[in-house]
């Protein structure tokens, strides 16, 4: 009896590691999010209700601790807020609603440091009677939690096109400056807390906070998708320090298990942009989104098709391959783009998805897409199995993509994209590309793919030419 809280934290834990492991699949990834919330839900349970004290006779009792009413009431406000938003987000609003998410998890660990600073920072206590440990986890806590919120905000603005890239002449070196000085600020408030003195504590969360905006601003364009999992990574970090200051088992362990996956995402994430995580944090690549070009600097020309061609072409070709790319989520365009694959494979045509790690603005952008429209999971197919395909492939179809089929990241050493693995579309005999004009995509550059002769450019909104693609095939 007295151990359920411990039973219920271990629930929570199990939860939580079934919930990750059913996220990595397509298809129990919904049950996954569910299994993962209930284990959530067991957690807060246990640390509400079943709380054993000792009565110091062998005997005792579940106490509540805090004022009930007001936990319940932000849960409560938390739960509508949160069920409001996720509910009227559009699917393209995603990524900036789970930056923004991250950035209040961030916030919620920095402000668990203030409060427990709060706690034991008074005269009476001497530096020495804080134990070294919880003091790390409290300063660790404020840290991280601080700069993932900052940084999570900085990356939303970002992402919704509000903010811009900011750089400045040896940026590098001014940040790797501001985290010294966090971390002798830390030093020296282990000193001061003996004097009851908080002067160094606030001053590193205000370090933390420039911090936090120097070190997301300059990083831009392409490399967003790195920045955005790592600030997961340290969200979860930071929590798992909230755990460690309660010696709450759930929290520690649901904190490591974010920081974990939001690490080895940041690996997976690296990877698929061939960049080290140094390269990233310190060589200010990727352009501004804002550096539209539309013109081709060598004056080659573009050859605009019409949907009648395209559905002949497509209707008659032994295999398509479509090219999901941001583009289709802004038109909402996956069930059209279901609708004429089922058709194509009805006149007998194989038809994949080639699906690249970073298409969109969020992991796994297009395989949550094109799930909503039941797209059969095995014909999403990975980049480095997909690209040795492109060269028997009659057709490709790339709707709304840009960035993740931009040649210059093979051919042209001066791109901000240059070494990033992109799906070797040029390739295939014949490359039709949905888009509504000629402007850029994330990174912000010029695409040198629109201009090859083999490329025909279907203008319009995707849905839009999808759905004339549909209709032609019918009559044709
Ligand atoms: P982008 O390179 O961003 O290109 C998307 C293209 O879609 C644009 O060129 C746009 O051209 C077109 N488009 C937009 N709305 C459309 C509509 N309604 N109908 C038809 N076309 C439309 O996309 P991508 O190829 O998927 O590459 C993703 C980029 O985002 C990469 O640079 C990646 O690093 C970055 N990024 C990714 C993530 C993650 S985690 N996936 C996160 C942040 C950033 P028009 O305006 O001419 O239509």
């Amino acid at each position: 009896m007295k151990h359920l809280q411990e039973l219920l934290y271990l629930l929570g834990s199990v939860g939580f590691i079934v919930g990750l492991k059913m996220m990595g699949k397509p298809d129990s990834a919904r049950k996954g999010n569910l299994v993962a919330a209930a284990g959530m839900a067991l957690a807060v349970i246990g640390v509400l209700f079943f709380n054993w004290v000792d009565d110091g006779a062998g005997g005792g009792s579940f106490e509540i601790t805090g004022n009930l009413g007001l936990i319940l009431g932000a849960i409560a406000v938390g739960t509508l807020i949160g069920t409001l938003i996720a509910k009227k987000v559009k699917m393209t609003k995603m990524p900036e609603m789970v930056s923004l998410f991250n950035g209040m998890g961030g916030l919620c660990a920095a402000l668990i440091s203030i409060i427990e600073w709060r706690g034991i920072i008074s005269p009476e206590t001497a530096a020495e009677a804080i134990p070294l440990g919880h003091y790390l986890a409290i300063m660790a806590g404020l840290i991280i939690g601080t700069v993932s919120f900052i940084g999570s905000m900085v990356a939303w603005g970002k992402l919704s096109g509000k903010l811009g890239d900011f750089r400045f002449p040896g940026q590098q070196y001014i940040n790797m400056i501001m985290l010294l000085a966090i971390l002798g600020a830390a030093y020296m408030n282990y000193g001061a807390a003996a004097e009851g003195n908080s002067l160094y504590f606030y001053l590193t969360i205000g370090l933390a906070f420039i911090y936090g905006l120097l070190f997301v601003f300059p990083i831009g364009g392409a490399d967003m998708p790195v920045v955005i999992s790592l600030l997961n990574s340290f969200t979860g970090v930071a929590a798992a320090c909230g755990g460690f200051l309660y010696h709450n088992n759930v929290m520690l362990m649901g904190g490591i298990l974010v920081g974990s996956a939001g690490t080895i995402l940041t690996v997976v994430m690296c990877k698929a942009m061939n960049r080290s995580l140094l390269n990233v944090l310190l060589g200010n690549f990727g352009g501004s989104s804002a550096a539209a070009g539309a013109t081709n600097a060598s004056g080659g020309t573009v050859r605009e098709v019409q949907a009648t061609d395209v559905a002949i072409m497509m209707k008659y070709a032994n295999k398509v391959i479509v090219v999901p790319g941001y583009g289709l989520a802004v038109a909402q365009a996956q069930h059209v783009v279901h609708e004429l694959e089922t058709m194509l494979e009805a006149e007998g045509v194989d038809v994949k998805y080639a699906i690249h790690p970073v298409a969109g603005r969020m992991p796994g952008h297009m395989n949550v897409l094109l799930a909503e429209s039941n797209v059969s999971y095995d014909k999403l197919v990975e980049m480095e199995h997909v690209n040795p395909e492109f060269a028997a492939t009659d057709v490709v179809l790339v709707v709304g993509a840009n960035d993740v089929v931009n040649p210059a990241a093979k051919t042209d050493p001066s791109s901000p994209i240059y070494g990033m693995p992109i799906l070797d579309v040029e390739n295939s005999k014949q490359i039709i590309v949905l888009k509504r004009s000629m402007k850029s995509g994330y990174a912000g550059i010029e695409n040198e793919l629109f201009f090859n002769p083999k490329c025909g450019m279907l203008f319009g909104d995707a849905k839009d030419s999808l759905q004339k693609l549909v209709n032609e095939l019918k009559v044709v």
